[in-house]
């Protein structure tokens, strides 16, 4: 039987609308609507279609949105003047430095400079590290992480001692996503370039995460019958027959695995829109953190 589909665009819309209302409704009680500051340092093409759609949808929902851009030769210091002087900005509630930043610059050190309490990405020190340790709180979770998790939940809420396999240890994805499955109380193994035996690691997984970069590099045969497969992969394959010459793909693929899960995200419309709202959710925790 083919799988269920994981409509993230569906979940990414109604939490946008959930994030519209209570927007309006903080405005009409005289509260500044919530603000978010985009950095993006360089001309990477990718970031750039990637803040463009972040302040399209603020736009969307009432959230103040302001563009800050650096060109490639920034130096350190210039990039953690902006944040800090973000940081001291009362109208902007939420800082998101877009990754990847150009070579030479310590990313470390410029995700450190924001303020915990404006971290709307959750990659600061101090929030990962205390969604890495039990009985401890971050502030903000990563947004496609987290976008990962409502998806799982909505089919899967009880993650108690389930076999969670993540491919992929990213800062951005894997990594964190596995914190949230350990969180969760699933018995999670992370997978990279070095692990062996990858596809029968695989299909021991009651959950997968593919988060590798790698087009359609999961296959059917790796799948337990039955498991949902959550898809993070957003891979430009070339393909004549579309207008634009290439068409996207996840890190599974889709044809195959759709006849082996339970459940499955489908790229586009699975995680991909679902970070977003997470972002703008966080976003509007920003705001309520900073005014009640
Ligand atoms: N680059 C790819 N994904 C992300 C993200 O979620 N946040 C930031 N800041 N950069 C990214």
């Amino acid at each position: 039987m083919p799988a269920n589909i994981l409509d993230g665009a569906a979940t990414a819309e109604k939490i946008r609308n959930q994030v519209a209302e209570e927007v309006a409704r903080r405005v009409a009680e005289g509260k500044p609507a919530p603000g978010l500051a985009t950095v993006l340092v360089g001309d990477n093409p990718a970031s750039q279609v990637y803040v463009r759609s972040k302040h399209r949808a603020c736009q969307q929902v009432g959230i103040q949105s302001f563009a800050y851009e650096l060109p490639e030769t920034a130096s350190q210091k210039e990039v953690e003047d902006l944040v800090r002087s973000l940081n001291a900005d009362p109208r902007v509630h939420g800082i998101l430095v877009q990754l990847p930043l150009p070579s030479g610059l310590d990313e470390e050190r410029v995700l450190g400079a924001i303020s915990i309490e404006k971290d709307v990405d959750g990659f600061h020190p101090v929030n990962i590290g205390r969604l890495a340790q039990k009985g401890r709180e971050p502030l903000f979770v990563p947004c496609t992480p987290a976008g990962c998790m409502v998806l799982l939940q909505s089919v899967l809420p009880d993650l108690n001692g389930v076999n969670a396999v993540v491919l992929g240890r990213s800062n951005i994805v894997g990594m964190p996503v596995a914190l949230l499955l350990v969180r969760a109380n699933a018995t999670v193994t992370i997978c990279h370039s070095r692990t062996r035996n990858l596809p029968e690691v695989c299909r021991n997984a009651d959950v997968l995460v593919a988060a590798v970069g790698k087009p359609e590099m999961v296959r059917g045969d790796w799948v337990k019958p039955g498991a949902v497969v959550i898809d993070v992969g957003i891979n430009r394959i070339e393909d004549p027959t579309r207008p634009r010459g290439y068409r996207l793909v996840g890190d599974v693929a889709f044809d195959e695995v759709s006849q082996v899960a339970g459940w499955i995200t489908p790229v586009p419309g699975g995680v991909g829109p679902m970070t977003i709202a997470m972002l703008l959710q966080n976003t509007l925790r920003a705001a309520r953190l900073a005014r009640g």
